[in-house]
């Protein structure tokens, strides 16, 4: 059977590949016919050390089932050495799949501006830096896969991880704003919020749970959305254990006071179940289609 999702050609650089996700990950493209560069700086989940052998290993495992792969130790925050390793390697850039991170739980209350800013820097600055050095190359092309990797602890909250949920949604943020930007040169951005069991959820996770959540099964996802038979930007999934599902904004249908007339904090007091009244809600796509009731409930009490 010949497969739809093909990368003969196509280089893609995976960042923080040499364990977990990204690993699964980078196996799988080479497994597709991609070239790939394995980054990982190496370094502990909470994002101290360094060790080229974590890239260097999946590199190996890769030209041992006949794929082709080069490993680069470079700090996703030093993203413009990642990308130009792939010019240097292969010639040139495709996909991007943004998925190094590391961790520095503490609660808000014990939360220090060190581990406030090195989270930030790993997953928001890192996935800037390498994004925005393959952008001219993407753009150049007229093609492009971008993939995040955000978090549910970023579109739900979780105890303890201020700072990681601010990044991982920051990346979404991020996605919504390329997909838009990207879109006349073919360059498609998408998010992903994975679970699976590695380094990073080990303890957190019940062992049994932890054993089904390979990290493989998530990897189907992220080599769709990195391919060419992809049309889908702007995207959220929700994926892990072999299930996956896209996430939405949803809005109210909400209530508009007359402007002129003017309203206290007892109207919207009185009104507050109506605001979060979900009954009919509304799925804006864009700015535009965010700000219509807005812009109509103007309209209707204007002069
Ligand atoms: N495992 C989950 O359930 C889960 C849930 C939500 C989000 N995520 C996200 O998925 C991604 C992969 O996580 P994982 O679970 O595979 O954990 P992991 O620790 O196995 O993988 C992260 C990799 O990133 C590398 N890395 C860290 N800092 C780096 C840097 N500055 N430059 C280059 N590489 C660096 C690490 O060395 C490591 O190999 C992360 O962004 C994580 O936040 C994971």
């Amino acid at each position: 059977m010949t497969e739809a999702v093909r990368f003969e050609d196509k280089v893609v650089i995976v960042t923080g590949a040499g364990g977990g996700l990204g690993r699964a990950h980078a196996l799988l493209f080479a497994r597709h016919g991609a070239k790939v560069v394995v980054n990982d700086l190496g370094g502990s989940t909470h994002g101290e050390g360094a060790n080229a052998s974590a890239a260097d290993k999946v590199v190996a495992e890769i030209r041992a089932a006949g794929g082709t792969a080069v490993a680069n130790h470079d700090s996703v925050t030093d993203g413009g050495k990642i990308v130009q390793n792939a010019l240097d390697a292969f010639g040139r850039v495709d996909v991007v799949v943004n998925n190094a991170g590391i961790l520095r739980d503490k609660s808000f209350a014990k939360m220090e501006d060190a581990d406030w800013d090195l989270v930030y820097k790993v997953h928001v600055e890192g996935a800037y830096k390498v994004t925005h050095a393959a952008w001219p190359y993407l753009r150049e092309q007229n093609f492009g896969r971008v993939i995040f990797t955000a978090s549910t602890s970023g579109i739900y909250g979780n105890f303890g991880q201020s700072n990681y949920g601010m990044a991982k949604l920051g990346l979404y943020g991020l996605t919504r704003t390329l997909a838009i930007e990207g879109r006349k040169n073919n360059i498609l951005v998408n998010a992903i919020a994975p679970t699976g069991g590695t380094r990073m959820t080990e303890g957190l996770i019940p062992p049994q749970v932890f054993e089904q959540l390979k990290p493989e099964l998530v990897s189907p996802l992220v080599v769709f959305l990195g391919s060419e038979a992809c049309e889908e930007t702007g995207g959220l999934f929700e994926v892990g254990g072999g299930w996956m599902g896209k996430v939405r904004w949803e809005r109210s249908l909400g209530i508009g006071f007359d402007p002129r007339a003017g309203f206290s904090p007892d109207d919207v007091a009185a009104n507050f179940a109506r605001i979060c009244d979900f009954e009919g809600a509304a799925h804006p796509k864009d700015n535009i289609e965010a700000m219509k009731e807005m812009m109509a409930n103007l309209q209707k009490y204007a002069g």
